[in-house]
């Protein structure tokens, strides 16, 4: 199959409605895409036909229990797709939608199960990236999108890296530039009492008990989905967000951090650093060390640079785990499988 790459950019006026147009079209005739959203690349089908939802499955081989968020644009498509809405979903979406926040919901019949994994539960998200708002709108229709990567790869946040995963696997590509935050959505679950996080982003734990009082972290969060452990999200007990190379995450003060990457430098060793610090010569930044959205946006773009390079071992300098950073530290800790190193 030939892949398409589009440029989906609104001030190009004409040339963007074509690309919504045939972006639309192919969807709605059961096709899948990859388009830009602001958080990352989704990798698009209509959420209500179970079998161009099965298309999103096999070019990512992810696994089918693996449930995709379902990407709306108005508060009636919700209502539709979903039942038992607690009152805190209304008070938080109505600071953060549009954006990058998913609920996850009990759900209605209209969404079909291979949609959401098997499970009575959907995830929905109103996203802010007019290209995939305007599919939305102009298609009328429910968009499925996982991250658009292969299953297991870091994220997709550039027209380029969605590409070399999906060349030959997909008919389009629509090119919105680098996504503004670089990691995927916060989501939250509103199907217990208590509201529980189970993947951060860039809406952060304080931002939402700030607006619903406390809620719950799932333990995925913060480490490793034990063996046996039924996840809540089933996507936090797969093997995620790993480049080829092996990496480390590496906590300690910049100077420490600094001294263990000189001892341990040798053949295909490279340094993921913030700003200023470039401990070796192959060393990469991933931004100032207390700018958290910087960090986040690098991130994945980062991970799959350091392949192209031949790197073969990967120290990175931890991020601090709080506000947006703790989205960083999640994506982090699972792309080194949990090899952490405390100086
Ligand atoms: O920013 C994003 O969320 C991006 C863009 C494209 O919107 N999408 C994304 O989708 O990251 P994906 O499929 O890579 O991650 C969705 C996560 C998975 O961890 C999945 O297990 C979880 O959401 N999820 C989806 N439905 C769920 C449900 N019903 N219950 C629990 N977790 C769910
Ligand atoms: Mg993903």
């Amino acid at each position: 199959m030939k892949t398409k790459v589009i440029c989906a950019d609104k001030k190009n006026g004409g040339e963007y409605r074509k690309a919504i147009d045939l972006a639309v079209s192919l969807l709605k005739s059961g096709e899948i895409a990859a388009v830009p959203t602001e958080t990352v690349y989704g990798l698009a089908a209509d959420a209500q036909n179970p079998d161009a939802v099965k298309k999103i499955f096999k070019a990512k081989g992810r696994p089918q229990d693996n449930p995709l968020i379902v990407h709306i644009s108005s508060f009636d498509q919700l209502e539709r797709a979903a039942h038992d809405i607690p009152e805190k979903v209304f008070s938080l979406t109505r600071d953060f939608w549009p954006g990058p926040l998913t609920v996850v919901l009990k759900k209605n019949p209209s969404i079909p199960d291979v949609t959401s994994g098997g499970l009575d539960t959907a995830a929905f998200r109103m996203p802010s990236h007019p290209v995939i708002r305007d599919i939305i709108k102009t298609g009328d229709i429910l968009i499925a999108a996982p991250s658009a990567n292969i299953s297991g790869r870091p994220s997709g946040t550039n027209a380029a890296d969605v590409f070399s995963d999906f060349n030959g696997l997909i008919p389009l590509i629509l090119d919105g530039g680098v996504c503004d935050i670089g990691v995927e959505s916060t989501v939250i679950s509103f199907v217990s009492e208590t509201p529980v996080l189970l993947r951060p982003g860039f809406v952060t734990v304080e931002d939402i008990e700030s607006r619903i009082g406390k809620i719950d972290i799932s333990p995925a969060v913060l480490g490793p989905v034990k063996s046996g452990e039924k996840a809540m999200s089933p996507g936090m007990k797969y093997k995620h967000y790993s480049p080829d190379c092996d990496v480390f995450l590496v906590k300690g003060s910049s100077t420490d951090y600094r001294d263990f990457v000189k001892k341990n430098d040798g053949c295909g060793v490279f340094a993921l650093c913030f700003d200023g610090e470039q401990p070796i010569k192959n060393s990469l930044c991933y931004g100032k060390e207390n700018d958290f959205a910087e960090q986040a946006k690098n991130i994945f773009s980062a991970l799959r640079q350091l392949d192209k390079a031949g790197a073969k071992t990967v120290y990175v300098h931890c991020p601090n785990p709080k506000g947006v950073a703790l989205a960083t530290y999640n994506r982090l800790i699972r792309a080194a499988a949990f090899k952490i190193i405390e100086l």
